[in-house]
This record gives C-alpha cells, sequence and structure tokens, in this order.
C-alpha cells in the first residue's frame, strides 16, 4: 500500500512558530513531526509515500528530501493554490494507480491507530472509503461522523455548531481509499473532503465505512495540543520514536552531547536537553522541559512544561511555565513567561516584563 499525507495547510492556529516553520516541520522531542507520521507508516509496512504540498514547498523538500534517510520514499505532489482536502488528493493521485488502495492521513495528527486492523476491516466491509474515528470531550472542532450498530457511515458532519450532532466519535484524519474514489474528485478545484466528498459518497449509497479506536490520538495543531503532546510521549502515553536525537538516556533524562550544567543546577525529570545546552549556577530546569539545541540558561532561572527550540538564550532569574518558545527568542533577565504564551522566532522580551 502506499499513502498520502496531507500537509499543504498554512498551520494558521499554530502561528507564530509556523511562520518560518511549516507545521510538519515543528520540532518535537528531536525529530520533525512528520517523522512521527512516517514512523507510523513504517510499522505498518508503508514506505512508498506521497507529500501533499503547497505552502512552504522549499522548506519541506528541504527538511525530507527524497525520503531515504527516514526508511521510506518520498514523492512531492505540488499545489500552486490550495486544493483543499480532497482536491488534495486528487492532485496527489497521479502517483497512485488506480486500482490500489492507499492510506491518507491529515499530516498534523499523532496516532498509534491499529493501521493494519484498519485495513482488514476496509477490505472485509468492502468499503470504498474506511474513516479512523477517535473520541474526543469536545468534538466541536472536528468532523463528526454518525454510524449505524455495524459501523457503516450515516453521517458526516464537519465542525457542528452547538447543539448539533450527538456523538463524540470524530474524524482522526486517517483514511483508506479504494483511489478508484479520486475519479470523483473535480480536477484541479478547490474540493473539500469534509464538506463536499464524504457527505457526496453517503448520499450516492456508497460503502463508507467507520474504524474506532481508543489509541493515542492528537491533532498537534494548535500551541496547546502541540506541548500536551510531548507530555504525553514523556509521559508515555505513545511510543513512536526514540526521544532526542543524539541524547543519552539517564531515568527519564535525555541528554544531548556537550551540555554543560553547572553542579548547582536542579533538573527534574521527565526533561530533554537537545545538544550543546547550557544552565549556569542555581537554574531548575523542568519537570517537563523541553529544550532544543544549544539553549543557554542564566542563573536562577526557572523553566517549567515548556517547549523551548533552539538557540534560545534565557537571562538570569527568568521563570518559564507552559510556554512555546520559538528559535532564537531571548527571555530577558528576571522575565516571566505565563502559561499559554507562544513566542514567534526571534522575539526579544525586555528585562523584568511579564508576557
Ligand atoms: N495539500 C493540501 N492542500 N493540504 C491541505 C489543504 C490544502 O488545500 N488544506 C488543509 N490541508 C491539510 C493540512 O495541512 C492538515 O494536515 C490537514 O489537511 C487537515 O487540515 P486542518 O486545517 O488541520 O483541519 P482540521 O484539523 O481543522 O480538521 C480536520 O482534521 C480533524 C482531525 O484532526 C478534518 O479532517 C476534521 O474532520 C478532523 O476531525
Ligand atoms: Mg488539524
Amino acid at each position: 500500500m502506499k499513502a498520502i499525507i496531507l500537509v499543504g495547510g498554512e498551520g494558521t492556529r499554530l502561528r507564530p512558530l509556523t511562520l518560518h516553520c511549516p507545521k510538519s516541520t515543528v520540532p518535537m522531542l528531536g525529530h520533525a513531526f512528520l517523522e512521527y507520521q512516517f514512523a507510523f507508516l513504517r510499522k505498518h509496512g508503508i514506505r512508498d509515500i506521497v507529500l501533499s504540498i503547497c505552502h512552504q514547498p522549499k522548506l519541506l523538500r528541504a527538511a525530507f528530501g527524497t525520503g531515504r534517510r527516514f526508511g521510506i520514499k518520498l514523492h512531492y505532489a505540488l499545489e500552486s493554490q490550495p486544493l483543499g482536502t480532497a482536491g488534495a488528493i486528487r492532485n496527489a493521485g497521479k502517483f497512485i494507480d488506480r486500482r490500489e488502495t492507499v492510506v491518507v492521513l491529515n499530516g498534523d495528527i499523532l496516532t498509534d491507530i491499529n493501521l493494519t486492523r484498519m485495513a482488514t476491516v476496509h477490505r472485509g466491509q468492502r468499503s470504498v472509503l474506511t474513516i479512523g474515528l477517535t473520541w474526543v470531550e469536545d468534538p466541536s472542532a472536528y468532523g463528526l461522523v454518525q454510524t449505524s450498530r455495524a459501523g457503516r457511515v450515516s453521517c458526516f458532519l464537519e465542525k457542528p455548531s452547538p447543539g448539533e450532532g450527538q456523538t463524540h466519535w470524530i474524524n482522526s484524519g486517517v483514511y483508506i481509499f479504494d483511489s478508484a474514489v479520486f475519479d470523483r474528485i473535480p480536477e484541479g478545484k478547490n474540493y473539500s473532503s469534509e464538506r463536499q466528498l464524504f457527505p457526496e459518497l453517503l448520499s450516492a449509497g456508497q460503502r463508507v465505512w467507520s474504524f474506532p479506536g481508543r489509541d493515542y490520538w492528537m491533532d498537534i495543531g494548535t500551541p496547546a495540543k502541540y506541548l500536551q503532546a510531548h507530555l504525553d510521549i514523556l509521559e508515555d502515553r505513545m511510543f513512536m520514536l526514540p526521544i532526542g536525537s543524539t541524547g543519552k538516556k539517564n531515568s527519564r533524562l535525555y541528554m544531548g552531547k556537550r551540555c554543560r550544567f553547572h553542579p548547582t543546577v536542579e533538573v527534574s525529570a521527565p526533561g530533554v536537553f537537545g545538544d550543546d545546552c547550557v544552565a549556569a549556577a542555581e537554574a531548575r530546569i523542568g519537570e517537563f522541559a523541553i529544550l532544543g539545541q544549544r539553549v543557554k540558561i542564566g542563573p536562577h532561572a526557572v523553566i517549567q512544561r515548556s517547549v523551548i527550540w533552539d538557540k534560545v538564550h534565557i537571562g538570569e532569574g527568568a521563570k518559564l511555565n507552559g510556554c512555546v518558545i520559538g528559535a532564537a527568542c531571548q527571555i530577558g533577565r528576571f522575565a516571566t513567561v505565563r502559561p499559554g504564551s507562544v513566542l514567534g522566532q526571534g522575539t526579544i522580551i525586555p528585562d523584568y516584563s511579564v508576557v
């Protein structure tokens, strides 16, 4: 089987992080995010992958190349303007033989859903499309999927208004398609899977099946969810790739090469520190401090439950909690960065300020 990964969105909800870095390349514990999807597909025997891209194509090609480094083969299907989730699939379909069954993934989900079993259900039910479902407490930001008892999809409702829809089972963004369905999607036009293709398949009486699962699932498309995904991996709720690229593991602390921490630095697990990080006297790092490479931490600084990208400088006595800090930011002395803050690349926070 081949796979198509949709990575053509603008990543608006992850701004400012995605202004200089496509959503699929945001760092996650020593890897670019999409490497988790590659590992997921590899685990289920899929190595031939089409990336459906639109924005920042050069950055994407530079990050993933031919795919060889990740043990896969990548093809790129470029859109000159966004074609929507179904138009993108149609465009990527030029790499797919119409007799094939294809896995399609939204490019921003971290999951360990059992794709092999899902493929068995797809074949067993002779469906043209099987949609992986996941259960969420608040379904309002997702696509709701109603099914018969046996699992046949009866209704698809994208982003319901309050009071609409009566299920907590949502579209997880993992699909198996019979690629013959791609020919129903108009070519070169903006067309949505969720708002157009799926409802049309249902009203045409096509067999659309569901595959509900309780395995780990997260859409990392907002800063809060992106941060939460790190915490989940560090709490062993989900395992996919080794944590840290080169680091040494020591009781849930993953330390990169050449890190220099003053002997009085207090480190609490779990934590991940990239290569060449430096921390000065009496800094307190962790729990859940995730540092990129070459992060410099001043004396008495405190960092908790935060994701800090490469080359960030944190001044003396600064306090960071529950935040995401983009690359090359400078946090002034005794500044406070509060929960929910997200700083774009290169932001400078003056001394003593609170953000
Ligand atoms: N190539 C391409 N072209 N990709 C696109 C385009 C496009 O025009 N538009 C969106 N994408 C990609 C995004 O990059 C993302 O990986 C995926 O399609 C889904 O888009 P999102 O913008 O993240 O959608 P969402 O999170 O609001 O909702 C979708 O995902 C939910 C699960 O996370 C829907 O599929 C919902 O039904 C679903 O529940
Ligand atoms: Mg999304």
